[in-house]
């Protein structure tokens, strides 16, 4: 055991100085996409440290349950959009139980956002899209290996990624046929702000109606 102490360690940071945003929920919009776009908008304007990075948390069919850290690639009508590889764990936990849950935390900012629902493929082109928009190197070790496998010796690891960059160079729009772009349909949106002490809580919540939302103890 390391003689370092974690608990010693929490006691030593000192409180950031950042000014946190007020939440306005008397004012809040009815749809919650909007009002995300709003406090994207805000968290771009504060400089908010990687916005886009969020937890993707997926289960089994028998509800064991894994979370990773995603890039929220875009949020239209249809949803909130990721990408990843089919064949990775977490698309098999989406093929067999096809609903999840993103995490957004935005520290600069004291906000959280969370979103659940259900979550499907998108339509292939987005998927290609993606997937050419991702930096050559990025591209190639997505083809050279199977995501979350163990990862074989440097050397055949660099040659695998050689024939994967030279692939790309013959066939520059070559796209893994399971790379995949997921929309998530949210049911729930909830959005959280620390403001000193306390904690405001928003929660929006999709009924056949239409969206509904309410305040929540924090
Ligand atoms: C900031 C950040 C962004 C990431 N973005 C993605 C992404 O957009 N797609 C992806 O497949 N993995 C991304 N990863 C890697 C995942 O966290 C994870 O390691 C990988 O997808 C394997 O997950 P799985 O084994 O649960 O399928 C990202 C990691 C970090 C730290």
């Amino acid at each position: 055991m390391s003689d370092i102490s974690y608990r010693d360690l929490l006691r030593s940071i000192r409180p950031p100085k950042t000014e946190l945003p007020s939440f306005d929920t008397a004012a809040a919009p009815d749809d919650p996409i909007a009002l995300f776009l709003v406090w994207t908008a805000s968290a771009v304007d504060a400089e908010v440290s990687q916005l886009n990075a969020m937890t993707l948390s997926t289960a089994t069919r028998g509800g064991d349950p894994s979370a990773r850290t995603l890039l929220l690639k875009d949020v239209t009508d249809a949803g909130f959009w990721f990408a990843s590889l089919a064949s990775a764990p977490k698309g098999e936990e989406l093929a067999q139980n096809p609903r999840a849950a993103l995490t957004l935390y935005w520290r600069e900012q004291g906000r959280q956002v969370r979103v659940s629902g259900a979550v499907k493929p998108g339509p292939r082109t987005v998927s290609e899209q993606d997937f050419l928009a991702r930096h050559p190197l990025a591209r190639a070790q997505a083809i050279a290996g199977e995501q979350s496998t163990t990862l074989p010796g440097a050397e055949e690891v660099a040659g695998l990624v050689a024939s994967a960059s030279e692939l790309i160079e013959v066939d520059p729009l070559f796209v893994p046929a399971d790379w995949t772009a997921y929309v998530l349909e949210p049911i729930s949106v909830e959005f959280w702000q620390a403001s000193g002490h306390d904690q405001i809580r928003l929660r929006y919540t999709r009924s056949p109606g239409g969206w509904t939302h309410q305040l929540l103890w924090p």
